[in-house]
This record gives C-alpha cells, sequence and structure tokens, in this order.
C-alpha cells in the first residue's frame, strides 16, 4: 500500500533525452509528454528565455537584434552551457506543472557521447537548481538500448546503432558495458550538409538546411527504391541571383548521401572488428539494433544487412527510444548503477 501511495501520488519521475536536435521527456505513467527542438530563444538584454522548442525554431534566423535563437548542443557537444542549463529547468519544471511538488522528481537524463565530464556535472546541476533530488546522468546509445528492450544486462553481445542530428553512436554492450564502441558525426545534420553540397554542384542552386532536411525526410533513401520519388525543390541560383526550381529525385539524394553512408559502413565494421570473437556470435544471431532519426532514412536497415552479413533491425519508434529507456531507469535506477555516468546519488538540500 505505501508503495502504491508514494509511486503514484508522489512520484514525479522525469526522463529526458536532451539530444542535438530534439529534447524529449517522458514522465511515468503519461510517456512521451513533450519532443521538440533543442532550440532556445533568448532575450540578450534580459537574459529571459524568449520561446523554447517549435517556438523557438521558427525564429532561427528571423529574429531582430536583441533575441537571439540558439542550438546549445551543436554537433554532440554542448557549446552553451548556460542555455542548456536554463533549457533543462525549464522542461523539468513543466513537466512537474500538474504534478505535486512534495518531493523533487527523480531525474535521468541521457546525453551525447561526447559529452566531457565538465559538460555532464553541469547538466547534473542544472537539474538538481529545477529541484530534482536525484539525477542520473547516462548516454543516449546505452538509453537507447534499454528503450528499445536489449537485453544490456546479460552476458550477451548486443549491438546498436544510434544515428541522431549531430552524432552517430555505434556501440556493442554486454553486462551493463560497452565492449566496443565508436562514435562520429556522420548524422542527420552531416547528411542535409550532403544534400546541399550536391545540388550547389550539380545544379548551380544554393538552398537552406531546413529544405536539405525535407528533401531528405521526402525522397531520400539508401537503396534504389521500387517506385521513384521526387520532388520540386526552389533556391538561389548561383550565376543569377535570382530563384529557380529543380526535380530532385531519390537517386539524387542517394548519389549525395553515398560519401556518408560509406562512412558509417566503414565504422559499423571497425566495431564489429574490436568485438570479441564470443559476442561476435550473439550479434549474428540478434542482429543490429538501429534507432535515433537517422534509422528512419528508407531502406538503410536494408542497406547495412546487406553490406554487414548481419541482421539489421529498426527499434519500434526510433525517435523516441532514448526518452522511453530514460524513463524505464527511473523506475529501477539500482539496477542501472554501472551505466550512470557519475554514480553518486545528489540529494537536494531539503
Ligand atoms: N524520416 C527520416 N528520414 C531520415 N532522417 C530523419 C527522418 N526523420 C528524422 N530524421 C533525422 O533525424 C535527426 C534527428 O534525430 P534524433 O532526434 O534522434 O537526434 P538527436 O537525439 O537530437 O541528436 P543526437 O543523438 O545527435 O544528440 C535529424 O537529423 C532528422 O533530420
Ligand atoms: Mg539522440
Amino acid at each position: 500500500m505505501t508503495k502504491f501511495f508514494t509511486q503514484s501520488f508522489f512520484s514525479n519521475d522525469i526522463g529526458i533525452d536532451l539530444g542535438t536536435t530534439n529534447t524529449l521527456v517522458y514522465v511515468r505513467g503519461k510517456g512521451v509528454i513533450r519532443n521538440e527542438p533543442t532550440v532556445v530563444a533568448v532575450n540578450v538584454k534580459t537574459n529571459q528565455l524568449v520561446a523554447v522548442g517549435h517556438e523557438a525554431k521558427k525564429m532561427l534566423g528571423k529574429t531582430p537584434p536583441h533575441i537571439r535563437t540558439v542550438q546549445p548542443l551543436s554537433h554532440g557537444v554542448i557549446s552553451d552551457f548556460e542555455i542548456t542549463q536554463e533549457l533543462l529547468e525549464y522542461v523539468i519544471h513543466k513537466a512537474q506543472e500538474e504534478r505535486t511538488r512534495m518531493f523533487g522528481p527523480r531525474v535521468v537524463i541521457g546525453v551525447p557521447t561526447g559529452v566531457t565530464n565538465v559538460e555532464s556535472r553541469a547538466v547534473r546541476d542544472a537539474a538538481v537548481a529545477a529541484g530534482a533530488r536525484e539525477v542520473h546522468i547516462v548516454e543516449e546509445p546505452i538509453a537507447g538500448a534499454v528503450g528499445s528492450k536489449l537485453p544490456i544486462h546479460e552476458a550477451f553481445g548486443t549491438m546498436v546503432l544510434d544515428i541522431g542530428g549531430g552524432t552517430c553512436d555505434i556501440a556493442v554492450l554486454s553486462l551493463n558495458g560497452s565492449v566496443a564502441s565508436k562514435s562520429s558525426h556522420i548524422a542527420g545534420d552531416r547528411f542535409n550538409e550532403n544534400i546541399i553540397d550536391y545540388i550547389r554542384s550539380e545544379f548551380r542552386l544554393l538552398v537552406g538546411e531546413r529544405t536539405a532536411e525535407e528533401i531528405k525526410i521526402g525522397v531520400g533513401s539508401a537503396l534504389p527504391l521500387p517506385e521513384p520519388l521526387e520532388r520540386a525543390v526552389r533556391g538561389r541560383d548561383l550565376a543569377t541571383g535570382l530563384p529557380r526550381e529543380i526535380i530532385i529525385t531519390d537517386t539524387h539524394v542517394r548519389e549525395s548521401l553515398s560519401v556518408s553512408l560509406d562512412g558509417l559502413l566503414d565504422a559499423l565494421k571497425e566495431v564489429i572488428e574490436q568485438t570479441p570473437p564470443e559476442l561476435l556470435s550473439d550479434i549474428l544471431e540478434r542482429g543490429v539494433v538501429v534507432f535515433g532519426g537517422g534509422a528512419l532514412l528508407r531502406g538503410l536497415p536494408e542497406l547495412l544487412e546487406k553490406m554487414l552479413g548481419v541482421p539489421v533491425r529498426i527499434s519500434p519508434d526510433p525517435l523516441t527510444a532514448v526518452a522511453r529507456g530514460t524513463g524505464i531507469i527511473t523506475e529501477t535506477p539500482e539496477l542501472f548503477k554501472e551505466i550512470f555516468l557519475h554514480e553518486e546519488e545528489i540529494l537536494s538540500q531539503t
């Protein structure tokens, strides 16, 4: 009975996926309650937050001088500490709004693997400042493995590939630890840059990053498609400076991504080469599990499977795997001690 009361009335535990591109918040019993771009708009005169998430992303490139839009995480590292702290405090307060504030929440935060100790401490301090009574920091690919319900506690080789916006993480996990891993910047943002560069050199047309992302999601693929896809794209003609429209097909996008996809394959092969032979048989049996937004690129699992000769499957709902994993960890953090970046528990002053 006591357990029931503590869990249903007072527990307001929060899991956060602090991604380079998207920040997701998971509350136990409710699921993912927030899924927004990791973008913040700040008034530089008053130092106050003006907008967060979708609202702030809409302002990118359109603000008056006293408002600054910031993407506080870039290329998988925290490039703006203070703003990251403000963002975390904001999302933790929001997540608690409808809940009792009698006890501070337990918060589990997934961070990109590239973050330094100093950065992860800053993340932890921000959560404490926002009222958390207990904070745990975990690397995104491990949280994603938990969210994908993979047996990371077992003496069994589990291979994951997390293709986010800023970073791509590959890891072979066994007994709560990473046996082999590699992190690179071949991820969603790089794919967008590849598309921009390709259109510039092949069509002499300049397109923006948002357009490139729409092209990638709309007609992008890693393998030829049964039904070709195409879309009209508008940009600035490099010679005349005037607007022009072209048609982009899935073949164009595939060509533009080919170098990155080769790089991704090489990185996967490298991790497989580092993996002890005993664990390789587990990987051959269960395969590689892919999550992060990049997992949604058409034909990617098929391409990887063909080139690596191991089964490849996409985690169900790959964009929320990390957030769901952080949520699962809040339920029984004692089972995940070994994977936390800081093992000590942080107790608030009260
Ligand atoms: N259908 C799709 N096809 C291809 N790419 C997609 C698709 N949907 C989303 N993406 C890409 O996924 C990326 C965002 O993924 P995700 O939210 O997992 O990143 P993140 O966790 O914020 O970043 P990181 O893990 O690097 O910190 C973006 O680059 C986006 O363009
Ligand atoms: Mg991520």
